[in-house]
C-alpha cells in the first residue's frame, strides 16, 4: 500500500459556461476538481489551502474513515470550516473499500462546483470480479448555475424559498452542445467495436436525482457506491444526488456518436425540458467523421418520463449483493426516522411575501419533526471530545412525535417542525436499523439520505406506511445491496441496518442539499464509553478551530 499526497488549493477561477464567464471556486483552478486515483489500502494525504473568500472544508463521500473521523469534513460535525487563508490537511487509509467514490465541499452551497471522483482500485495484483474493461471513464453529473450557487442557497435556507433551478445540468462539468455556446466543450466518452468501457457514473446534482441512459446501448451494473453488486442489464439507471453507479457498457453498436443523457427524476413541474437535462457523447473511435458544418446530430436515448417512480422502483430492486452478506439478523438499537418538509412561521426581518411558502410561511425540512441546526462555534467531534456542555442534547427522538398517515393527505398543522441540535447516541458495536419513512407532509419527495462514516444494507423498501408487523416479511436478510445513500422512495419508505463499529461523530442527511440548511438531518454519536481518544485517532494538530 502507498500514501498519496495531493494538495488542493480552493480559489476563484474564470469559468466560462453558456455564453458568459463567472468567478467560479474551483480546485487547482480546476472545475470540476481533480480526480483522485488510488488502490484499497493506500494513505490519502491531502492538503487543502483555502485561497477563497468563503470558509470551506472537504468531504470524502462515502470513505469509512474508521478511527479517523476528523478527517470526515462536514462543516461543524467533525472540524470547523477552514478559513479563507488557512489550511487543513485531511489524512486516511482506505480499508477494505473498491469503486467508485467522489469527494465534495461540505460547506454551504460550494459543493456546486467544488468536487471530484475518487476512484478505489482493487488492491495491487487483485482485480475486479469481472472481466477487465479497456478503458474505464468517471462521469460527473452536475448542475449549473449563471448566479453565484452561494447567493442562491443563502436566499433558500433563510426564506424557505425553493431555489431556483439549475441554468443547466452537466456531464463532467459541461452542459452538452444541445445549450446556447456549448458545443465546444462536451463531453466525449471513447469506445471502439467490440471494447468494454466501464463508465463510474456520479450524481454531483445538488439538488435533483437523475436518470442516466445512453442511445442504443445497454448497462451492464456491476456496482454502487462502492460495493459490488450481482451483475444486471438494464437501458436506464437512476441515481439520487451522492449515489454512485459502475456500468459496464459494451461497443457492440454500429460505429458512430450516440448521446448519452442525464435527465431530471423529481424535477419541479413545467420546467423547461432542456433545463433538466444534459448530454455527452458516447464516440466510436473508428467512427466516419462528420462533414464540417453538418448538422447531423447522434441518436438521443429515450429517457423515462421525469414523474416516472416505476422506472426507480423496478431498478432499485435489482440490487443484491453478490454474495450471501453479514447483515445483522438480530437488532440491538431501532430507530424509525421520518424524513420530509415541514412550515414555519417566516422569521423576524422577512416580509411574508418573502417567505415562499403557503400563506407566508417558509419550507423547512426535518426529521422526526426537529429541523437540525448546526452549532457555530465548535464543531460536533471537538464538543463531544472535550466535554464541551451546551452544544448538543443527545436526546434526538428514536421515533416520530406524533403517528399519523404519513403519506396521506392531512393537515399541515400537525407537523411544525422544531429546531435544535439534537444527536442520537449509539454504544459502539450496537446492531442498529433505521426506518426511514418519507412525509407528504408539504410534498412527497425521493429522499437521498446519506450517512457518513457507514456503509449500511438496504433490507427493504416499499410504499406508504412502514408497518412493522407487515414488512418485516419483506426483508431481505440474505443478499441486500450494501451502500452509503439510500434513494427513499417518493411517499414510501427504507429500512437499513449496520453494525455500529466505526467510532465518532456521524451527519446522516438528505442529499438534496437545499434540505440540509433547511434541517433535515441528524447525527449518529457512536461511542464506546471508555472515551474517545480510546476508540479513534488523536485530532490532527492542524485541525481548525472556530
Ligand atoms: Cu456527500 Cu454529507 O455528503
Amino acid at each position: 500500500a502507498k500514501i498519496q499526497e495531493h494538495e488542493f488549493v480552493i480559489q476563484a477561477t474564470p469559468v466560462k459556461r453558456l455564453c458568459n464567464t463567472h468567478s467560479t471556486i474551483t480546485v487547482n483552478g480546476q472545475f470540476p476538481g481533480p480526480t483522485l486515483e488510488v488502490n484499497d489500502g493506500d494513505t490519502l494525504v491531502v492538503k487543502v489551502t483555502n485561497k477563497a473568500r468563503y470558509n470551506v472544508t472537504i468531504h470524502w463521500h462515502g470513505i469509512r474513515q474508521m478511527r479517523t473521523g476528523w478527517a470526515d469534513g462536514p462543516e461543524f460535525v467533525t472540524q470547523c470550516p477552514i478559513r479563507p487563508g488557512e489550511s487543513y490537511t485531511y489524512r486516511f487509509t482506505i480499508q477494505g473499500q473498491e469503486g467508485t467514490l467522489w469527494w465534495h465541499a461540505h460547506s454551504s452551497w460550494l459543493r456546486a462546483t467544488v468536487y471530484g471522483a475518487l476512484i478505489i482500485h482493487p488492491r495491487e495484483g487483485e482485480a475486479y470480479p469481472f472481466p477487465k474493461p479497456k478503458r474505464e471513464t468517471p462521469i460527473l453529473l452536475g448542475e449549473w448555475w449563471d448566479a453565484n450557487p452561494m447567493d442562491v442557497l443563502r436566499q433558500a435556507t433563510q426564506t424557505g424559498a425553493a431555489p431556483n433551478i439549475s441554468d443547466a445540468y452537466t456531464i463532467n462539468g459541461q452542459p452538452g452542445d444541445l445549450y446556447k455556446c456549448s458545443s465546444q466543450g462536451t463531453t466525449i466518452v471513447p469506445i471502439d467495436s467490440g471494447e468494454t468501457n466501464l463508465l463510474r457514473v456520479i450524481n454531483a446534482a445538488l439538488n435533483q436525482p437523475l436518470f442516466f441512459s445512453v442511445a442504443n446501448h445497454k448497462l451492464t451494473v456491476v456496482g454502487a457506491d462502492a460495493s459490488y453488486l450481482k451483475p444486471f442489464t438494464t437501458t436506464v439507471i437512476m441515481l439520487g444526488p451522492g449515489q454512485t453507479t459502475d456500468v459496464l457498457i459494451q461497443g457492440d453498436q454500429p460505429p458512430s456518436r450516440y448521446y448519452m443523457a442525464a435527465r431530471a427524476y423529481q424535477s419541479a413541474q413545467n420546467a423547461p425540458f432542456d433545463n433538466t437535462t444534459t448530454t455527452g457523447i458516447l464516440e466510436y473511435k473508428s467512427a466516419p467523421c462528420p462533414a464540417k458544418g453538418s448538422s447531423l446530430k447522434p441518436l438521443m436515448p429515450s429517457l423515462p418520463p421525469y414523474n416516472d417512480t416505476n422506472t426507480v422502483t423496478s431498478f432499485s430492486r435489482s440490487f443484491r449483493s453478490p454474495r450471501k452478506a453479514e447483515v445483522p439478523q438480530e437488532i440491538d438499537d431501532s430507530l424509525f426516522f421520518t424524513i420530509g418538509l415541514g412550515l414555519n412561521s417566516c422569521p423576524p426581518g422577512f416580509s411574508q411575501s418573502q417567505c415562499q411558502g403557503p400563506n407566508g410561511t417558509r419550507f423547512t425540512a426535518s426529521m422526526n419533526n426537529v429541523s437540525f441546526v448546526l452549532p457555530t462555534n465548535v464543531s460536533i467531534l471537538q464538543a463531544h471530545h472535550l466535554g464541551v456542555q451546551g452544544v448538543f442534547t443527545a436526546d434526538f427522538p428514536t421515533q416520530p412525535p406524533l403517528k399519523f398517515d404519513y403519506t396521506g393527505n392531512v393537515s399541515r398543522s400537525l407537523w411544525q417542525p422544531v429546531t435544535g441540535t439534537k444527536v442520537t447516541k449509539l454504544k459502539f458495536g450496537s446492531r442498529v436499523q433505521i426506518v426511514l419513512q418519507d412525509t407528504s407532509i408539504v410534498t412527497p419527495e425521493n429522499h437521498p439520505i446519506h450517512l457518513h462514516g457507514y456503509d449500511f444494507y438496504i433490507v427493504a423498501e416499499g410504499f406508504g406506511n412502514f408497518d412493522p408487523n407487515k414488512d418485516a416479511s419483506k426483508f431481505n436478510l440474505v443478499d441486500p445491496p450494501m451502500r452509503n445513500t439510500v434513494a427513499v422512495p417518493v411517499n414510501g419508505w427504507a429500512v437499513i441496518r449496520f453494525v455500529a463499529d466505526n467510532p465518532g461523530a456521524w451527519i446522516m442527511h438528505c442529499h438534496l442539499d437545499v434540505h440540509i440548511g433547511w434541517g433535515l438531518a441528524t447525527v449518529l454519536l457512536v461511542d464506546n464509553g471508555v472515551g474517545l481518544l480510546q476508540s479513534i485517532e488523536a485530532p490532527p494538530e492542524d485541525l481548525p478551530l472556530c
